[in-house]
């Protein structure tokens, strides 16, 4: 918890720090990189530097999470910890990372806001950084021992051999792989993502997160779409082949099917299928009764990622059904599918726990029209694709 003489100085400063966030963030990065040029080749995701969605997330967490402290001084904004936890410990970051993130993230701030960050303001506004930092390592720590699963903690990658591979669509290809090191296959949570390691043509060690498409005979399914201009994606379909080799850190993500009984709509856009794809394998092979709701988007039918595999585990739950939604349906299709996935004309049954996965526009439409269809937010989970910025 805050204490009482920060909080005042937070509230008071919060609007000049939030405002100053796109000033203070590209000098942190460029303070922080130039310090470490290792962190931008070997950890951070490069794609998302260049393109700055990930420059945004770190700091603007921090402004969200000083906002929530205020609002709520009693309270931790438990769900946003977790999610940020899970992707850390998923990429490898280390404890005493933070000494280096406060060193230049503090510099950048004095840089950007000059005198006005005063002993008192940097006091205070290190209380929130250690609070929020403090709490991360807690979960962090947690995490990576659970996770662990009798190997060492510290050592996150695991080697794994490519069992099968195939091709879904023009554009998305599936890797089914098996640890090598001899011991078993982790066990995943069904929606779960893992983070995969590869040394591209310059030398760096990139990752990148893949939701689970799903998990069989101790071998784990992942399905990556090739990204105009993306560097991993890219080459993890040009020269990961069947029999060759590839790190992954265990399956991590905070957005999972949870057990219970009651009904389960499950909504996607595009590549962002894979966990749903997951979550139906699941109710499918424990032979679920649950009602269960499955709504996709997509360009078309040619485009449609795991098109058979809804089609066959929606026909062999035996409360299931599917609406497919298509933009530019290929021959005949209903007019009422045709377009982007409305959910107007689909039933939501009552009690129903949402899982949603897709682009951040589609996110928001279905989270309108599900709040609107009387569920709950607490009952909506969802998962992006990249840094969340929803948080911001
Ligand atoms: C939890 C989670 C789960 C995921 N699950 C899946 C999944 O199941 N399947 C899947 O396919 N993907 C998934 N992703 C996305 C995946 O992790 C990668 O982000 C994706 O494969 C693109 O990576 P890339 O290296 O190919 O692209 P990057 O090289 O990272 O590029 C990303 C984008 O940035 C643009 N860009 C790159 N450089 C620049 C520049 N200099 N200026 C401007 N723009 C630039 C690229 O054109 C591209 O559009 C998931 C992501 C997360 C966070
Ligand atoms: C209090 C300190 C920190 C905060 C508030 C923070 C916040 C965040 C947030 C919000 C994300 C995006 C999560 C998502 O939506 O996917 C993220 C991702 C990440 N963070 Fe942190 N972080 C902190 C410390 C660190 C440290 C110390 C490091 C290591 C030097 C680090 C490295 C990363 C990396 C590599 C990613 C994934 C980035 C990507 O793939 O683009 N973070 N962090």
């Amino acid at each position: 918890m805050l204490s009482a003489k920060s909080a005042e100085v937070v509230e008071a400063t919060l609007p000049a720090v939030g405002g100053a966030i796109g000033d203070i963030t590209p000098l942190f990065y460029e303070r922080m990189f130039a310090a470490h040029p290792e962190l931008l080749r070997d950890l951070f995701n490069r794609g998302n530097q260049a393109n700055g969605t990930q420059r945004q997330a770190l700091a603007g967490s921090i402004a969200a999470f000083a906002t929530a402290l205020i609002a709520h001084p009693d309270q931790r904004p438990d769900a946003m910890l977790a999610r940020i936890a899970h992707k850390h410990v998923s990429v490898g970051i280390r404890n005493d990372q933070y000494r280096i993130v406060h060193e230049h993230l503090f510099a950048a701030i004095v840089d950007v806001l000059g005198e006005a960050v005063t002993p008192e303001v940097a006091a205070a506004w290190d209380e929130v950084y250690w609070l929020m930092a403090n709490a991360l390592v807690a979960v962090e720590d947690r995490l990576r021992a659970e996770v662990a699963a009798g190997g060492d903690p510290a050592d996150l990658w695991r080697p794994y051999t490519v069992v099968a591979r195939y091709q879904e669509t023009d554009t998305v290809t599936t890797f089914l792989v098996r640890p090598a090191d001899g011991r078993p296959a982790p066990v995943a949570r069904p929606g779960q993502y893992v983070s995969v390691r590869t040394e591209l043509a310059d030398g760096a060690h990139q990752i990148r997160q893949y939701s689970l498409s799903g998990t069989a005979d101790g071998a784990l399914r992942f399905s990556v779409k090739r990204e105009p201009g993306g560097e991993v994606s890219a080459h993890l379909q040009d020269h990961l082949h069947t029999g060759g080799a590839v790190e992954l850190s265990p399956p991590l993500g905070d957005i999972a099917l949870a057990d219970g009984d009651g009904p389960v709509l499950l909504a996607s856009a595009g590549i962002g299928n894979t966990p749903m794809t997951a979550m139906l394998h699941h109710l499918a092979a424990t032979g679920s009764p649950r009602t269960v709701v499955s709504v996709h988007g997509d360009r078309d039918q040619l485009s449609h990622a795991f098109r058979a595999d809804l089609a066959q585990l929606t026909a062999k739950l035996p409360n299931a059904t599917a609406h497919v939604f298509y933009e530019q349906p290929l021959g005949e299709w209903p007019a009422e599918r045709t377009g982007l996935v409305d959910l107007s004309t689909v039933e939501v049954p009552a009690g129903t726990t949402a899982y949603l996965c897709g682009p951040l526009p589609f996110l928001r439409t279905v989270r309108e029209q599900l709040l609107a269809a009387g569920v709950p937010a607490a009952d909506i989970h969802y998962e992006v694709f990249g840094p969340d910025l929803w948080l911001v």
